[in-house]
């Protein structure tokens, strides 16, 4: 992929207080929704830079899933993660490996990139033996039906990998077609059938700057997660 195909957004970091770095995330001229980053994205992103997160994050390993441009697992990366790999289709591979590469310099531990089409259990099962993430995040991915399941599937096979796992996921209100309507199915599948947590970050825990009243954040859990 030529620098041509690509224009970059530049996001600070506060890696550590009063440490900033800089992040250039390429985004595609033309292409599919993964391709560029989203506002439920960049909210998650900053709300991974509030002190009361950064325990979810340093010295952690973390999977990210539907990655797009790989801004929320490359932003966990500086902040401290131990390991993060990011995951999409196969056609985001490209793009992701590219933000990897462009800011290599800043990232902090090891940051790979991996397909993982949610549901499939070989996918699934390669990236359990590279990693058991301690946290999963997930940025703006439940937006058409046939996807709801299969990512509710993924979450809980990575959450199972440890008991003390959590899982972070950002959404954006909307109310075309039957968006709402998935956002809810998808939390009552990890509830009701799954037997999960979900716990709403307030508002006033999210970053001062980079939130906003469409924009959610919750996490999810084990219910024996006494920690979470
Ligand atoms: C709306 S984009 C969000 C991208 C990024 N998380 C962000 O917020 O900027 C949804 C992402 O989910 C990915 N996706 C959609 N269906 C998927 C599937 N079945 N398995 C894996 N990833 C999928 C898309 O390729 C895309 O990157």
């Amino acid at each position: 992929m030529s620098d041509a195909d690509t224009f970059i957004r530049s996001v600070a970091v506060e890696c550590l207080p009063g440490v900033e770095k800089e992040l250039s995330i390429h985004q595609e001229q033309v292409g599919d929704v993964g391709t560029v980053v989203w506002d439920a994205a960049l909210v998650l992103s900053y709300y991974l830079q509030t002190p009361k997160v950064k325990d979810l994050i340093y010295g952690k390993k973390i999977v990210e899933l539907g990655s797009g441009t790989g801004i929320v697992g490359l932003v966990a990366s500086l902040c401290g993660a131990a390991e993060v790999m990011v995951t999409d289709l196969p056609d985001l591979l490209p793009l992701l490996n590219k933000n990897i590469e462009t800011n290599k310099e800043n990232i902090h531990g090891i940051v790979t990139a991996a397909q993982l089409t949610w549901g499939k259990k070989e996918h699934l099962t390669s990236i359990q033996s590279f990693i058991r993430p301690d946290c999963i995040l997930i940025a703006d991915c439940v937006y058409y039906r046939d996807a709801v399941r299969p990512l509710a599937q993924s979450v809980l096979a990575l959450l199972n990998s440890s008991n003390s796992s959590v899982a972070l996921c950002s959404y954006e209100d909307r109310d075309t077609s039957d968006k709402a309507e998935l956002q809810i199915e998808f939390r009552r599948i990890l509830q009701e059938e799954f037997g999960l947590r979900i716990a709403f970050i307030p508002f006033h825990e999210m970053h001062p700057e980079f939130r906003a009243e469409d924009i959610h954040i919750f996490k999810i859990s084990h219910k024996t997660n006494t920690e979470a």
